[in-house]
């Protein structure tokens, strides 16, 4: 059995770092782990141009702990409003590295989403012409949908077309959550991947109802059934170089998710490649964890590979109840458990 395991310092393909007191609170679990992170937009209000996103790429760095090193990558958050130029902006910043693509109503945050894809087909030729990737909430609305289908729905309302109209736009399918996704990303041309969550990797929708009503295993997309995490678990450890880590960490206050309508999110950040490293190990494919963290992202944004490691330990860590939030709590993924990987070292 493996006990100890180095690997080149992953990534977070997908994150939510919020901002004031609550990025604050969170951003150093984040930097402790991973070297960079795609920052998502949606944020009140969203990050629409590149100002926004070069402010909150700022506030970011003023709130890592002194002597950390991390690169937070920056994404547009896509209105019917965004526009061609604003296209080209983003690429020549170097600081934006994608956008993306919330469905009006979806999700946190998600107001000024795009009702209808067809509006923005000016800016996906742009963005197919520059080489920056599309990050798709791969969702659909439409309350006529069971919850449980909305990503497959989407899939063949949506993202099959998208995908053929723009063959040479980079897409990347968000916190997938389904077999029906994990066969389209597998069936798609190049330039189609999806990012995995842990959350979707070891629960599966079971763990909602685990002896009543679990606000804080409630994310979008929701979780769903055994045989559709199983379909990610093997997406994940297959090798294949389309799937790669994307928390999907998403903190919200105890308060916000413990109510009448309680918030989608959940937040992994503080154990986050440790988690991974039990649904590796889990399906006896440890070493493949390397290039599912630290490389095919990477790969996939053309960004180098990072040179740098972390070691993690097989050893018990118990985990919080609860975590500061500047002014209110957090509920952490397995809060009061334990995790089975201890990050131990930076090299
Ligand atoms: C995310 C959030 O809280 O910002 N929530 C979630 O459940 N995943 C939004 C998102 O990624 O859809
Ligand atoms: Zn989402
Ligand atoms: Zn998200």
């Amino acid at each position: 059995m493996t006990d100890s395991l180095t690997l080149a310092r992953p990534d977070d393909w997908h994150l939510h770092l919020r901002d004031g007191a609550a990025l604050r609170a969170v951003v150093a679990d984040s930097a402790r782990r991973f070297a960079r992170a795609i920052v998502m937009p949606n944020l009140t209000p969203p990050v629409r141009s590149v100002d926004e996103a070069r402010a909150y790429r700022q506030r970011i760095v003023d709130a890592l702990p002194a002597g950390a090193r991390f690169e937070p990558l920056m994404t547009l958050y896509l209105t019917e409003a965004t526009t061609p130029a604003d296209v080209l902006a983003a690429k020549a910043s170097g600081i934006v590295h994608a956008v993306k693509y919330y469905p009006a109503g979806a999700t946190t945050n998600s107001q000024s989403g795009v009702t209808d894809l067809s509006r923005c087909d000016a800016v996906f030729a742009t963005m197919q012409d520059v080489g920056l990737p599309l990050l798709l909430h791969g969702e659909v609305t439409d309350p006529s949908v069971d919850v449980f289908d909305r990503e497959a729905v989407f899939i063949e309302r949506h993202g099959r077309a998208l995908v053929e109209r723009f063959p040479g736009l980079r897409i990347v399918m968000e916190h997938l959550t389904t077999r029906d996704g994990v066969d389209f990303v597998l069936a798609a041309r190049d330039g189609v991947a999806a990012t995995l969550t842990p959350q979707h990797l070891l629960m599966n929708r079971n763990a909602i109802f685990a002896g009543g009503l679990r606000p804080h295993a409630f994310c979008l997309p929701v979780l769903k059934r055994e045989a559709h995490r199983a379909a990610l678990v093997a997406a994940a450890t297959s090798g294949n170089p389309r799937f790669f880590l994307g928390t999907d960490s998403a903190p919200h206050p105890r308060h916000a998710k413990e109510s009448d309508c309680g918030c989608a999110g959940i937040y992994s950040a503080h154990a986050a490649i440790e988690l991974y490293a039990e649904v590796f190990d889990a399906a006896g494919a440890l070493t493949g964890l390397e290039a599912f963290a630290s490389f095919h992202g990477a790969d996939f944004y053309g960004l180098p590979r990072n040179t740098d490691t972390i070691t993690l330990v097989r050893e018990p860590v118990p985990v919080p109840d609860e975590l500061a939030f500047g002014d209110a709590r957090l509920v952490p993924m397995r809060a009061g458990g334990t995790v089975a990987w201890r990050l131990v070292a930076s090299a």
